[in-house]
């Protein structure tokens, strides 16, 4: 019986040192110390032994017993942290790797210079307004005073969509929606920043689609030194202190008197260069006073109210700001070309 334990014992602690992972470790537990397991055995056969022997082995199958458990508890810690440590090596992030750089999107230029513009006009209490770029003919044209055969029609080539429906081609109408919404006895101070449409063949500096910038003051006693002194506010803060404006009379069917806007050049200060073609002056923007006509089809009393209005292509505008030559670059995105304007 003696023999037997310690064949036991010397067999176990074989089976504990060559355990390779918990799983075959907790098999030897079970093989030797389970319920089944040959010292549960012994020690069941007791019994059997003689007075002398049984305490004889009985402590010694506690010892075998307890040498195994230790052996065994030992093997696990070690089993354990072997575990751990593999679990660590696989786990390990190298700090000292350089990141990936992110790419970083910004807004488009157009959307910048609008968004500078609308600024500077809120900031002289101008509300921003939307307005549809499908349009009726009554809001494109008849409302502004084009009724249907008017010459100045045929200066705007439109997408028609039906008779009475069409892609705008300009923020004009805008203005007498307001006018109509605000239903004559309100003092109306709007921008309308939006796409507008025309049939023009693209080229350098004509596109089918680009963008208009409308403005809109109606109130009592509105003047035209009111829209000098707006449109002079915002030239000095858009290009610059040193630029000066001047008026042009022009016509447009919705403004009585109309004027085209310039500012001085940038390049040559007044004196002429190729960009200004010598003329010292740059167009960019058109205007008036409201004719009466539309104050009135927009339900406004012409003996009470007058207004200012004008229009302008922030196209236009960020080419003179920033010297880009063709109007084609705003919408063929060219990441290069796109980039350049990324503002932090
Ligand atoms: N709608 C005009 C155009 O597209 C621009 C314009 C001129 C707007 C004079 C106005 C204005 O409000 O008063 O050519």
């Amino acid at each position: 019986m003696k023999e037997r334990l310690q064949e036991l014992e010397q067999e176990a602690l074989n089976q504990v040192e060559q355990a390779k992972t918990l799983a075959d470790l907790d098999k030897v537990r079970v093989a030797f110390l389970g319920k089944k397991g040959p010292i549960t055995e012994v020690l069941r056969g007791m019994g059997k032994l003689s007075a002398e022997e049984r305490p004889v082995i009985g402590e010694l199958a506690n010892k075998v017993r307890s040498a195994i458990t230790t052996e065994l508890e030992q093997k696990k810690a070690k089993l354990e942290l072997a575990v751990l440590d593999q679990q660590l090596k696989a786990e390990t992030i190298d700090v000292t790797l350089p990141g990936r750089p992110v790419p970083v999107g910004g807004p488009h230029l157009l959307t910048s210079v609008v968004r500078e513009i609308e600024d500077l006009f809120i900031g002289m209490g101008f509300e921003v307004r939307e307005g549809p770029e499908v349009e009726t003919d009554y809001y494109n044209f008849e409302a502004l005073n084009l009724p249907k055969d008017h010459p100045a029609r045929d200066t705007q080539d439109s997408f028609y969509i039906t008779e009475e429906l069409l892609l705008r081609t300009q923020t004009s109408p805008v203005q007498a929606r307001t006018m109509n919404e605000y239903k004559g006895n309100q003092s109306i101070k709007m921008i309308c920043p939006g796409k507008v449409y025309r049939r023009d063949t693209d080229d350098a500096t004509h596109s089918h689609q680009f963008t208009q910038v409308e403005g809109l003051y109606v109130d009592k006693n509105v003047r035209m030194s009111d829209l000098k002194g707006v449109l002079n506010q915002f030239v000095k803060h858009f290009f610059g202190e040193e630029r000066e404006i001047r008026f042009r009379p022009s016509f447009f069917p919705f403004t009585e008197p109309s004027v085209e806007i310039d500012i001085s050049c940038k390049l040559c200060h007044g004196k002429g260069c190729s960009v200004c073609k010598q003329t010292g002056w740059i167009e960019i923007l058109g205007g008036g006073m409201v004719h009466p006509e539309v104050l009135r089809m927009g339900g406004y009393d012409p003996e009470v109210y007058s207004g200012f209005a004008f229009g302008m292509g922030p196209e236009r505008i960020a080419m003179l700001k920033y010297g880009v030559d063709d109007i084609r670059h705003f919408y063929t995105n060219d990441i290069r070309f796109l980039k350049q304007y990324h503002q932090a």
